[in-house]
């Protein structure tokens, strides 16, 4: 089977390549990212030379090099994106042009080149936001989109594109909602991995507005294996929702991770909330379960302190991220909004 994987250099899309590398060794593996400032070949750098796995630097909306690229592989499967709330609150063009324009150029490609399978990776922001009252309540796949953020009405767009395509083509697709990943090779500018390094460079963790907002948490190889059962056993023209069952409140989870790195409260800085903030996330993820038996297998505790031990192992990765263009986001972002 030959893979083309957009966005394979980025944190979840870099995971995934190395969970099919791993678990399916004479699979081939095309990785077309055009490397932004999220995308990092060091996220590969142990598969640079496997003999099934090849880099192309590219944008997802060069049409004559999709064509090309693409033209005899089995499967596309789609994780590039512009993927940070926080930068589509700055400015949303870039997400409008890779989110939507992008995916576009993409289905348009596979639909030319005789239909291709086609699996698009989204996120179950799509679906909007939950009350912290009804703790019952969660996403099904039949839950009405409602995006709040520039970030997740880019991918509701995706997604309905995603879906046109297959009811006006017959484009083979399906779709998977994940929510919140964690884990290795995870950008510094997300939550869990920022008050991480910020802890290991002896600075506080900001955390917004009143801490409570509520966060479905899913270690990134379990999303990487609900994918591999998505691409080998999913029933074409379908949605599934993932996700590990593990809410947390930011509060809760930043006193975890100060507790297992040592530091105490002192260390939390509340600062002001991100505009428009979605209180909870929280996925049933009964469908994959029951259809394509599909489980996760690392818990959060076990999970969150082996992130915490690359993040310590792997310091020269995310201190050259943290003193290159990023500082100027992160200055830029704490000065705007
Ligand atoms: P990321 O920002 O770490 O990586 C995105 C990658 O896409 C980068 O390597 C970047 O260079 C590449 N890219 C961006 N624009 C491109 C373009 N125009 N052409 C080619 N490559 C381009 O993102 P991530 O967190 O790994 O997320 C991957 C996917 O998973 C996204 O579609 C995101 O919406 C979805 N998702 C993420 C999460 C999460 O918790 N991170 C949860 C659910 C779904
Ligand atoms: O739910 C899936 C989504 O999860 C993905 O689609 C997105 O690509 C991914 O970035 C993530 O979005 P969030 O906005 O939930 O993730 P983030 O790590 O930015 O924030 C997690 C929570 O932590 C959120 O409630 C905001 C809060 N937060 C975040 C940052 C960066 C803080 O309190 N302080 C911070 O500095």
């Amino acid at each position: 089977m030959k893979l083309l994987v957009t966005g394979g250099a980025g944190f979840i899309g870099s995971n995934f390549i190395r969970y099919i590398l791993n678990k399916y060794p004479d699979y081939q593996i095309i990785n077309l990212d055009k490397l932004t400032y999220a995308g990092n070949l060091e996220n590969l750098k142990d598969f640079e030379y496997h003999p099934n796995y090849k880099f192309v630097r590219g944008d997802i909306l060069n049409s004559e090099l999709l064509e090309h690229i693409a033209a005899d592989c089995d499967i596309i499967v789609h994780f590039a994106a512009e993927s940070h709330v926080d930068r589509s609150v700055l400015g949303a063009d870039d997400f409008i042009r890779t989110n939507v324009l992008g995916t576009q150029v993409l289905l348009e490609t596979a639909r030319k080149l005789g239909n291709k399978r086609f699996h698009h990776i989204s996120t179950d922001e799509v679906f909007g936001s939950l009350p912290l009252e009804d703790s019952d309540k969660a996403f099904i796949e039949e839950t009405p989109y409602e995006p709040r953020s520039p970030y997740s009405a880019s991918k509701a767009a995706s997604d309905h594109l995603v879906r046109a395509y297959f009811h006006t083509y017959g484009l083979p697709i399906t779709i998977s909602n994940c929510s919140n990943n964690y884990g290795q090779y995870m950008f510094p500018e997300k939550m869990i991995p920022l008050f991480i390094t910020n802890l290991l460079q002896g600075e506080k963790v900001p955390l917004y507005g009143d801490g409570k907002n509520v966060r479905d948490w899913i270690h990134v190889d379990d999303h990487c294996s609900a994918v591999d059962a998505v691409i080998h056993r999913g029933k074409i023209g379908e949605t599934y929702v993932v996700g590990a069952r593990c809410e947390k409140s930011n509060i809760e989870l930043t006193k975890m991770i100060l507790s297992c790195m040592g530091f105490g409260d002192e260390m939390i800085e509340y600062v002001k909330d991100r505009p428009g903030h979605d209180r909870r996330y929280a996925i049933k993820p009964y469908k994959i379960q029951a259809e394509l038996g599909w489980r996760p297998q690392i818990d959060f505790d076990s999970g969150i302190r082996s992130m915490i031990d690359w993040y310590m192992n792997n310091q020269e990765w995310w201190r050259r991220i943290k003193s290159g263009d990023y500082k100027d986001y992160y200055d830029l972002w704490y000065k705007k909004r």
